[in-house]
């Protein structure tokens, strides 16, 4: 057998440390705020839901949440867009809720990452209504991007910049004597106003929250659009290509993103989380170029970014080892694991995105004509879930995608609140985003005791709810809770000596196998079966896991689509 090693080994000292820093090789579980389980009845998700069902999250075997944002707002980017850091909106709870979120979770021994949102503000937030009153060359409009128009009166936008959700990037206002006045930008939406963070009391006002939230017991930050913040200096106009939209050459991104001035703003907060005790951290959310990554992590700097070309990666060998072997030597480079991620709140599930490869990005999601091969999707969902969980470095789960939740298509379009589709058109992200179903029998399937919710659920949804699942061999739940469970035992998450990546090159056509130590991972992707003995090496072995049920395929037999973890003896 022919293999390739990829990760450096890590000292024994590193590897041996009792108290590794958690963050390294955590799973993480994104929770949703707005569509994990309602308390009051009101069809919205809320603290003291998620609270109710931390033993849940435990028992699924997870080290870790991440709550989208759960601040006053109001909600035009269901939550994105912040009128109050500071405080919990109340259709989310108070903030003894919050308090009351974060004990229950450090009890039993889950740690607690928040989403903190420093690119842009709600217009609803105090001190933009305060720029928006003290007019022009104000220090209240410096603290956000208020700019003269171009043209005879300053009818045209300052610059070209389209906005990431459709449109342009600049709402004019109006200012207090009617006159129509300045523009501000927003890469957003027009209710998420960019802040200005040339101006120091931006850099203040971000600090103090991070305290904020650290003192109420947060282990760390996922940091939203951690890659924009600071802009290219006097706002030059961007390339645009043939359909007015600002041209993103393949690997690049737009002029606004990942200007050099950023990075300053993770060395500013590193030495904050660095003065309380118990590893805190932060996991950018940056959609930057890979070569990049090195700039915003390490030691002084940020403590991991999310992974997302593993997610883009298409279902196929060559793509998906190259979607590993990339950060795993990335990350060697800056001395941080990468992390894994398959599905969140942004994108379309990955349960439909196997089963179907729309033209448009994973970010639009899917419309009533775009149905995917549900059965299909799932099955490679499974396969590659099993393949993420086996990897080096800390993966991020996604609410729902442990019950193999598919995208919901047929959201009428009044119902559908994503920003892009209001201003565009396109399906939009509220597909990954329905609430999710608890119990088959009940109400909105056990989301809420009212049976509201603020999507509707797909009729679908029922057989594959929590209780349809737990305790159920072979159902996807149970998946995912033996793989973390094995993954934690095996200690797969961890990177370094007897524990590196090696990837067998002489493996049979379509199937993807490597080794983790004494472990082999085997993900068939080809739409036969491959006889078990094809890939086990002649070893002696024995079967720890498979994503999908043994079928009349066999013991003996690597299913179509499906995944499986070996131990292989010595
Ligand atoms: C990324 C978030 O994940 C997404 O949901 C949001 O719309 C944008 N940032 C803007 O905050």
């Amino acid at each position: 057998m022919t293999t390739s090693p990829l990760t450096a080994p890590l000292t024994t000292e590193q590897v041996s440390t009792p108290d590794r820093q958690w963050w390294r090789d955590a799973v993480v579980y994104q929770v949703y705020p707005r569509s994990f389980a309602d308390s009051n009845g009101d069809g919205m998700g809320d603290l003291p839901g998620v609270t109710a069902h931390l033993p849940y999250l435990r028992d699924l075997g997870v080290d870790a949440i991440w709550l989208s944002p759960f601040y006053t707002s109001p909600q035009r980017d269901g939550g994105y867009d912040v009128s109050d850091y500071t405080d919990v909106d109340p259709r989310f709870g108070s903030l003894s809720d919050a308090d009351e979120m974060i004990g229950r979770a450090h009890e039993l021994g889950l740690k607690v990452i928040v989403d903190i949102v420093p690119n842009h503000s709600s217009d609803q937030h105090e001190l933009f209504q305060q720029a928006l009153a003290a007019g022009p060359g104000s220090a209240e409009r410096d603290m956000y991007v208020f700019v003269e128009g171009r043209g005879e009166d300053g009818e045209l936008p300052p610059n070209n910049w389209t906005s990431i959700f459709h449109g342009p990037a600049w709402t004019r206002v109006t200012e207090a004597d009617g006159t129509p006045g300045q523009w501000y930008l927003h890469i957003f939406d027009t209710s998420q106003p960019d802040w200005n963070w040339e101006n120091p009391r931006v850099h203040e006002l971000f600090r103090d929250v991070l305290r904020f939230w650290l003192d109420r017991g947060a282990d760390g930050f996922r940091v939203d659009v951690a890659h924009g913040m600071v802009k290219p200096e006097g706002l030059p106009d961007a390339t645009v290509n043939a359909q007015g939209l600002i041209d993103i050459p393949e690997g690049e991104v737009p002029i606004y993103f990942d200007n050099d001035g950023v990075l300053e703003i993770y060395r500013e907060w590193r030495p904050i989380l660095d003065a309380y005790e118990g590893d805190r951290m932060m996991v950018l959310e940056a959609w930057i170029p890979e070569q990049r990554l090195p700039l915003y992590i390490g030691d002084e700097k940020a403590h991991q970014s999310f992974n997302f070309g593993f997610l883009q990666a298409r279902w196929g060998v060559e793509t998906m080892r190259a979607a590993i072997e990339q950060p795993l030597a990335l990350a060697d480079a800056v001395g941080s694991p990468t992390t894994w991620v398959l599905s969140n709140h942004d994108v379309i599930r990955h349960a439909s995105r196997y089963g179907f490869d729309p033209d448009h990005s994973f970010g639009e999601g899917l419309g009533r004509d775009e149905v995917p091969d549900a059965e299909l999707g799932l099955r490679r969902a499974r396969a590659a879930t099993l393949l993420m969980l086996s990897l080096p470095g800390a993966a991020y789960l996604y609410q729902g995608e442990e019950l193999g939740l598919p995208e919901a298509t047929d959201i009428p379009d009044e119902l559908r609140e994503d920003p892009s589709h209001l201003r565009a058109g396109v399906p939009g992200r509220d597909g990954c985003r329905v609430p999710l179903p608890w119990v088959q029998d009940a109400p909105a399937f056990g989301f809420s005791p009212s049976g509201e919710s603020w999507l509707p659920q797909p009729a679908e949804f029922g057989p594959l709810a929590v209780d349809q699942q737990q305790g159920v061999e072979g159902s996807v739940l149970e998946m995912y809770r033996e793989a973390l469970r094995l993954r934690r035992e095996l200690r797969l998450g961890e990177q370094g000596e007897g524990h590196g990546v090696a990837f067998d090159d002489a493996a049979p056509a379509g199937v993807l196998v490597l080794d983790r130590g004494e472990i082999r991972i085997v993900v068939n992707t080809t739409s036969a079966p491959v006889p078990l003995a094809e890939v086990t090496g002649g070893a002696e072995h024995e079967v720890l896991l498979r994503s999908v049920p043994v079928g009349p395929t066999g013991e003996d037999r690597v299913a179509a689509d499906s995944a499986l973890w070996l131990r292989r003896s010595r």
